[in-house]
C-alpha cells in the first residue's frame, strides 16, 4: 500500500505515461517519481505501445528501464539524435512560475541535458514539492573533483553560504565522475542572478536550478492530478 506521497507521485507518473504516443522518443528522469514513470511507461509498452527509443538521465534509471526490457538510446554514439519528443522527471522544489530545484538524486547534469533536448518537458511530483519560493531545499551543484574546495570557497563568496560536500568523507560521485556540493541557501530571492554568478565560477559543471526548462507540471493530489502550465 502506497503512503500518501507515493500515491500522489504514482498518480502523476501514470498521467505522464498517458501522454506518450506511439513512435515517440522519451527522456527518463531520475528519482523515486521518475522510477514510477518508468514503471507506468513499461506497463504501456507491455500492452503494445511502441516507442522509438528512450534516453535515461542516470545509470540507476537506465538499469531500471533495462530490467523492464525498454530500449535505451546510446548517448555516447556519434549519430545520437538531437532531441526527444517528451521527457518526464521529478523535482525537489517547484514554484508558481514552474522554476525548479533538482538534483536531490545527484543526476542534475544529465537531467538538464535531457530536459533541454525535449520538445515537451513534463515534471511530475507529489504535492509537497510546491513551494512559494525556491531555496529551502539545499541547491545541488555539480563540480569537478580537481580543486573542489577552491570551487566551494568561490561558491561561498558568490552566495554567502558555505556549501556542504555531499557524502562528506566518503563523497558521493556522480555518473559523470564529479562531486556534488549542496548549498543551503534558504530563500533564493533572485534565481536568475544566482545562475549567472554560478556560471562564472570555474569548476562548476552545472547546478540544480531549472528556471526555463519545464513546460508543464503534473502534481498528484487527493482530488486528482493537477496540471500547471508555463504562462507566456
Ligand atoms: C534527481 O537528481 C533529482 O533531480 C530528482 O528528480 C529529484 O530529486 C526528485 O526526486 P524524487 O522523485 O525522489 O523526490
Amino acid at each position: 500500500m502506497d503512503d500518501v506521497a507515493t500515491a500522489q507521485r504514482r498518480q502523476a507518473a501514470q498521467a505522464a505515461a498517458a501522454l506518450v504516443e506511439p513512435g515517440m522518443s522519451v527522456g527518463l528522469g531520475t528519482g523515486r517519481t521518475a522510477l514510477l514513470f518508468v514503471e507506468a511507461l513499461a506497463a504501456r509498452v507491455a500492452e503494445g505501445l511502441e516507442v522509438a527509443d528512450l534516453v535515461a538521465t542516470s545509470h540507476k534509471t537506465a538499469a531500471a528501464a533495462d530490467a523492464k526490457g525498454l530500449r535505451l538510446r546510446d548517448m555516447m554514439a556519434a549519430d545520437t539524435a538531437p532531441a526527444v519528443d517528451i521527457a518526464v522527471d521529478g523535482a525537489d522544489e517547484i514554484d508558481a512560475e514552474l522554476r525548479l530545484v533538482k538534483g536531490g538524486g545527484g543526476s542534475l547534469l544529465r537531467e538538464k541535458i535531457v530536459a533541454q533536448m525535449a520538445g515537451r518537458f513534463v515534471v511530475i511530483a507529489d504535492a509537497a514539492k510546491r513551494v512559494r519560493q525556491l531555496g529551502a531545499f539545499a541547491l545541488p551543484i555539480e563540480v569537478v573533483p580537481f580543486g573542489w574546495a577552491v570551487t566551494a570557497a568561490r561558491i561561498a563568496d558568490a552566495t554567502g553560504v558555505a556549501p556542504v560536500l555531499r557524502g562528506g568523507e566518503d563523497p558521493f560521485v556522480t555518473d559523470n565522475a564529479n562531486l556534488i556540493l549542496d548549498c543551503p541557501l534558504g530563500a533564493i530571492a533572485d534565481p536568475d542572478g544566482l545562475v549567472a554568478r554560478l556560471a562564472a565560477i570555474p569548476g562548476v559543471v552545472e547546478h540544480g536550478l531549472f528556471l526555463n526548462e519545464a513546460h508543464e507540471v503534473l502534481i498528484g493530489t487527493a482530488a486528482g492530478v493537477e496540471r500547471l502550465t508555463r504562462k507566456g
